[in-house]
């Protein structure tokens, strides 16, 4: 059993301040987060959650210079639209505030100062790239060049966006500066290192034999971080955008934004209380990081080795990272428009906002990538949410003012199917808590949903719509049972979707109640008299989502041109048209398919070549399911040498396209032709 703590402090990772937030970090970490909390304050416990806005780094110097406008101007307009676009979600932080405040400027100074004064750093000197024209050292992300690993141009010096390898400056393929596109040359300049490999045992000890429990994404990534060996990470940066470094002879030098950035959950806490200290140093304050696998490794090594290194504070008890949610079979970019972005939905979706965090929660990227797609919004609100939840709430409310004037009819002797769904509802509320408790929040969105299933069938089993004719009495039993499914639902949806539970609560007529009373058949008296009822949630139709599938078609087609434009294979020799002829292909049926047993990617086809019918095995697997298939009309190579794979001799190869990324698409004549019409 989890160890009992007196209170809980949650953070959830600052946004950086360089732009909106999408829907991957809303399923990564803030959904989660909210759900965690919210579920916390209803049991009533002391709980805190902080957050606030990123805003030094390099990226948001970057942004500024590209817009002719100052840092100062970038993290002004994004901190407003973070902020105001969480409060419309019903984010529940109890402060979001920003690393350019005071109260942080103080605190991390204060906790950098303590550090050097303790002789906790190690100061050395390097070369680093310096550009001459606009005099001022580069760091990692204003360095371009070409990335050695996959030859995209526009790598940064830390990172290839286009392949994703980790990279450093050295790697770079003719280097350039990005503040003056003049070739950098290296220089020497001193900076400050926290010697992590000092902090090894210690990490060791505390996480791979401490934290067992900790999600397997997350112990994995510590285990081999750890295994790799640690290495001194400098905590300053040649810029001037940043906290300066507070000692003697840093001119021109800030903290670096991975240390100065966490210490903004303390900032946070202190501007909230002047309580904030038992938060941060009593050792029964549970401290929990909500943040995206990205994270992982500033959150469990390096911010862990501050605080030690600092020793007045309290470590994270958990650190439940989730992996990434990507959009229609694509990786978010936020840096190339390809994204659901909250601020917009909430203009596209007023008054959905419950659907967006229903939907990201059922979907959350808990345990590995996950993929949001339109089609799957559209069917979970208009399937679970409208004709589950909202249609069993409804039915409870409208019988009961059309019955009894909205009057809580009381309950009377129960039947053993009364019996039976009650039973059967007392047993949600401990897995739900054990889900909740152990970071499982799309098992427990199910369970809480489960008290509307429960009632939904309740009502279609008893039919008190028919009863009402011949046993009017039993009615007000299975009305008052429904009512009270209504108020659990209320409650136990309210850490999901707190804009539903409240609208719940004010039709029942009825006060918040305590998590504890989840499952009591009192929840709403007899004799209570409830208020009009109003629709929870309403279908979603297809023009809504195909409004949605434009924008991102539009995204997506800027994103595969700037692809292909970095990445255009270059002509093959030439071929004679003898050679060309000798090749034999033909527009073939697919008649069946179906996945090769053990295997990911094979599919083995059975297809009409005109010719004959035969196999063919092919790779495409992760791009196509085996039913959309058959049907399809595709080129064939039909006298490609046959070959074995796993046991199948494939007879003939089918030919597709591939996008810039490897995403395969299928090759169909424009009109149906007849299996074997030779294309040439
Ligand atoms: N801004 C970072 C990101 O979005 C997260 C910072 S979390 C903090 O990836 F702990 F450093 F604040
Ligand atoms: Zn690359």
């Amino acid at each position: 059993m989890d160890k009992q703590f007196k209170r809980y402090l949650v953070t959830s990772a600052l946004p950086y301040a360089n732009g909106p937030v999408h829907i991957g970090h809303l399923a990564g970490v803030y959904v989660p987060s909210d759900i965690y909390v919210r579920y916390l304050r209803l049991k009533g416990r002391d709980v805190l959650s902080v957050c606030g806005s990123d805003e030094h780094g390099v990226p948001i110097t970057l942004k500024a210079r590209k817009e002719g406008v100052t840092p100062q101007d970038i993290v002004d307009r994004y901190h407003e639209i973070i902020k105001s676009s969480f409060e419309r979600l019903g984010m529940s932080f109890d402060i979001y505030s920003r690393t350019t405040s005071p109260m942080h400027n103080v605190t991390a100074s204060d906790f950098f100062r303590k550090l050097y004064d303790e002789g906790k750093f190690i100061e050395k000197s390097s070369m680093q790239y310096y550009d001459q024209e606009a005099q001022t050292f580069l760091a990692d992300r204003y360095i371009v060049g070409t990335c050695p690993k996959c030859g995209a141009e526009g790598a940064y010096g830390d990172q290839c966006e286009k392949c994703g390898s980790t990279l450093s400056p050295d790697e770079l393929l003719d280097p350039h500066s990005a503040v003056s596109g003049s070739v950098p040359v290296k220089r020497e300049t001193k900076h400050w290192y926290l010697p992590l490999d000092q902090y090894e045992a210690f990490l060791r000890e505390w996480i791979l034999e401490g934290h067992k429990e900790w999600k397997s994404n997350v112990y994995g990534q510590c285990k081999s971080w750890l295994d790799g060996g640690l290495q001194p990470r400098a905590v300053s940066r040649d810029l001037d955008w940043g906290i300066p470094v507070p000692v003697e002879g840093a001119d021109g030098k800030v903290l670096y934004v991975w240390f100065d950035a966490p210490i903004g959950y303390i900032s946070a806490t202190k501007e909230l209380t002047p309580d904030w200290e038992k938060y941060w140093k009593d050792p029964e304050t549970k401290l929990v990081h909500f943040i995206g696998k990205d994270n992982i490794v500033f959150h469990c090594i390096v911010f862990p080795s501050m605080l030690k290194a600092h020793g007045d504070y309290i470590l994270p008890e958990n650190v439940p990272a989730n992996e990434f949610l990507n959009l229609e079979g694509r990786k978010i970019s936020t840096s190339k428009n390809y994204a659901v972005w909250l601020h917009e939905y909430l203009e596209d979706f007023p008054g959905k906002e419950d659907v967006l965090r229903y939907v990201l929660c059922a979907n959350a990227p808990e345990t590995k990538d996950n993929d949001f797609t339109w089609k799957d919004f559209q069917n979970r609100n208009n399937n679970e949410l409208v004709a589950v939840l909202g249609n069993f709430v409804n039915r409870a409310l409208v019988l009961t003012q059309k019955y009894y004037e909205g009057r809580v009819p009381a309950c009377g002797e129960l039947s053993d199917f009364d019996r039976e769904t009650i039973a059967e509802l007392s047993e949600i509320k401990p897995r739900l808590e054990a889900a909740i408790e152990s970071y499982r929040f799309r098992e427990a969105l199910k369970e809480a949903m489960n008290y509307a299933r429960i009632g939904n069938k309740y009502l279609a089993d008893s039919e008190p719509w028919k009863v009402v004719k011949t046993d009017p009495a039993r009615v007000e039993t299975i009305l008052n049972i429904a009512l009270q499914i209504t108020a659990d639902i209320a409650v136990a949806v309210e850490p999901f979707m707190p804009f539903t539970s409240a609208k719940i609560l004010r039709m029942l007529n009825i006060g918040k109640f305590d998590w504890e009373r989840l499952g009591a058949l009192d929840l709403v008296p007899a004799g209570h008299v409830i208020a009009q009822p109003e629709l929870l949630f309403e279908k979603i139709d297809d023009a809504a989502i195909d409004k949605q599938l434009d924008k991102l078609q539009k995204a997506t087609e800027a994103l595969l041109a700037a692809e292909a434009a970095q990445h255009i294979e270059p002509q093959k020799d030439s071929v004679s048209f003898d050679d060309f002829s000798r090749m034999d292909i033909r527009i073939s049926t697919v008649l069946a398919a179906e996945r090769v047993p053990k295997t990911k990617k094979l599919l083995k086809l059975t297809v009409d070549t005109g010719i004959d019918t035969r196999e063919i095995v092919s790779g495409i697997a992760e791009y196509f399911t085996p039913e959309e298939l058959v049907g399809k009309q595709v080129p064939v190579l039909v006298n490609l040498e046959p070959r074995d794979l796993k046991g199948i001799t494939s007879r003939g190869m089918i030919l597709m396209a591939e996008d810039a990324d490897g995403k395969l698409r299928l090759l169909q004549p424009g009109e149906k032709v007849a299996s074997g019409s030779i294309v040439g």
